[in-house]
C-alpha cells in the first residue's frame, strides 16, 4: 500500500450505526485482535484488555448501558476495550493511569482499522454508564472500560463526516 492508498483507506472509514445482524467469524475476530497487539504501548506493557461480546443478551444489556444506542445491540460483535491500570501503574505509578488510557485508545483504534481492512463496519461508542458496564461484564476494579467498539456488517451512511483542516489543529513551534 502506498501513501495515497493509505490516506484513501483512512478516509473511506466512517462510523456505521445500522447493522444487518451477521456474526463475525472466529478468523475475523482473531485478525482484529492480532492487529491490536501490534499497537505501541508505554514501556511495551500493553496496559489494555478487551472483552469480546457476542451473545445477544449481553449486547442488549450493553446497548441499554450505552443509553439505548441501538447499534450496540445490532452489531455482530462488541469489543469492549478496557484500560488495565495495574499493569501500567506497577511500573509507572500515577503516570501509569494516563499511559493505560493511551495504550487502550491506540489498541482500540488498531481494532477499528483492522475491521475496516476486513471491510467490516464499526462504530466507536464512548457514551455509556461505566458502572453498569462493569456489572454486565464482571470487570475487576483495576480495569476501566474505555470504549465499546461495535463491529459488523452494516449500511454505511450516504456521506462521510466532514473534518477540520489539519491546519486548524497545528501550531508552529509555539502555541
Ligand atoms: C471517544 C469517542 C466516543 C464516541 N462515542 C460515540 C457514541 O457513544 N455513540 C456513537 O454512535 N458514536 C460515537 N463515536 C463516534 C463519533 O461520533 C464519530 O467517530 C465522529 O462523529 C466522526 O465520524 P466518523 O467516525 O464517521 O468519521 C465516538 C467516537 C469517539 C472517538
Amino acid at each position: 500500500m502506498d501513501s495515497s492508498e493509505f490516506l484513501d483507506f483512512l478516509t473511506s472509514r466512517c462510523s456505521v450505526r445500522e447493522y444487518g445482524g451477521t456474526e463475525l467469524s472466529p478468523r475475523e475476530e482473531e485478525y482484529i485482535l492480532n492487529c491490536a497487539v501490534t499497537a505501541p504501548s508505554a514501556g511495551n506493557l500493553e496496559a489494555w484488555d478487551v472483552v469480546v461480546v457476542r451473545i445477544r443478551e449481553q449486547k442488549e444489556a450493553l446497548s441499554e448501558a450505552a443509553f439505548d444506542q441501538p447499534h450496540v445491540a445490532a452489531a455482530g460483535s462488541l469489543f469492549v476495550a478496557c484500560a488495565n491500570y495495574v499493569r501500567s501503574m506497577s511500573r509507572y505509578g500515577e503516570r501509569g493511569i494516563l499511559y493505560a488510557v493511551q495504550d487502550t485508545t491506540i489498541a482500540c483504534s488498531y481494532m477499528m482499522l483492522a475491521a475496516h481492512a476486513l471491510r467490516l463496519h464499526t462504530c466507536w461508542v464512548g457514551a455509556f454508564d461505566e458502572d453498569v458496564v462493569r456489572d454486565i461484564l464482571h470487570l475487576p476494579g483495576h480495569v476501566r472500560p474505555m470504549a465499546i467498539l461495535c463491529v459488523g456488517r452494516g449500511s454505511p451512511p450516504g456521506s462521510l463526516t466532514p473534518r477540520m483542516a489539519s491546519s486548524e489543529h497545528v501550531h508552529e513551534e509555539f502555541w
